[in-house]
């Protein structure tokens, strides 16, 4: 991990301009290992146990970057930066909002979705758990409409259904029928809507969706919705490893 500027670490954790920066070390704001850090431009190394060893105004600093959370979205919250009404990024404390990189979600849940999502500032890390090449497996749990009716987990292991309004078929899916009306389905690509389409497909309505998984990765039973945890390393690889759903 290389040291980077003390103002510039923190300026990029938004914990202000580096001039605001420079002041608070100044007059003893900022310690390291219990000693105050009084030069902004002294270089630190931004490892992941920074926040056991350095303080701002008294609190431990904010995780350096390299974050992954576990977020349980809750129904009604957008994944986007932009939109109006409740978003992902508000169960967050303000300051990581400002924080450069950015921390975004990874992949998208519905306004409509609960369930596991993952939000991080590293982009590497995004595009390696979202690449089509990678197969992380998504597990979500579907409310249906109406009955199955026994052909829908053939069609969507078939790698031959194509959702409307595209033409490249899907990856093969599976279903495992929970009852007449629940349904457990496993994607290995996260495309537009995708489940919702894909029962759509098959003559039904998702009326609730869940997301369960993302590769072994669960949510943990104590975490309820609208609550989030950041994950370390060995969770982080949960993602990349293939789910047990029996
Ligand atoms: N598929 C959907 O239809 N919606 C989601 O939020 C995720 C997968």
């Amino acid at each position: 991990m290389k040291p980077v500027r003390l103002d510039r670490l923190l300026g990029g954790m938004g914990y202000g301009s580096r001039q605001e920066i420079a002041k608070l070390a100044k007059v003893g704001g900022i310690t390291l290992d219990g000693r105050d850090l009084t030069d902004a431009s002294q270089r630190i190394a931004p490892t992941p146990d920074l926040p056991d060893r350095m303080t701002v105004d008294g609190r431990p600093v904010d995780p350096p970057p390299g974050l992954v959370i576990l977020l349980n979205k809750p129904l009604g919250m957008t994944c986007s930066h932009k939109e109006d009404g409740a978003l992902v990024y508000d169960v967050l404390p303000s300051r990581w909002r400002r924080r450069d990189p950015a921390i975004s979600a990874v992949g998208r849940l519905d306004k409509q979705t609960s369930g596991l999502l993952l939000l991080t500032d590293d982009g590497d890390l995004l595009h390696r758990i979202i690449s089509p090449r990678r197969h992380v497996a998504k597990v979500y749990r579907a409310t249906l409409a109406r009955p199955l009716e026994g052909h829908e987990g053939a069609l969507f292991a078939s790698g031959d259904l194509i959702l409307e309004g595209e033409d490249k078929p899907l990856a093969p899916a599976a279903l495992e029928v929970i009852s007449p009306t629940e349904a457990r389905l496993t994607v290995h690509e996260g495309r537009y809507h995708q489940v919702r389409r894909m029962f759509a497909a098959a003559g039904n309505h998702v009326e609730a969706l869940h997301r369960e998984r993302v590769g072994a990765l669960t949510i943990p039973v104590d975490l309820a919705p609208g609550d989030w945890r950041l994950l370390g390393p060995a969770e982080v690889d949960l993602v990349f490893r293939e789910p047990d759903t029996g």
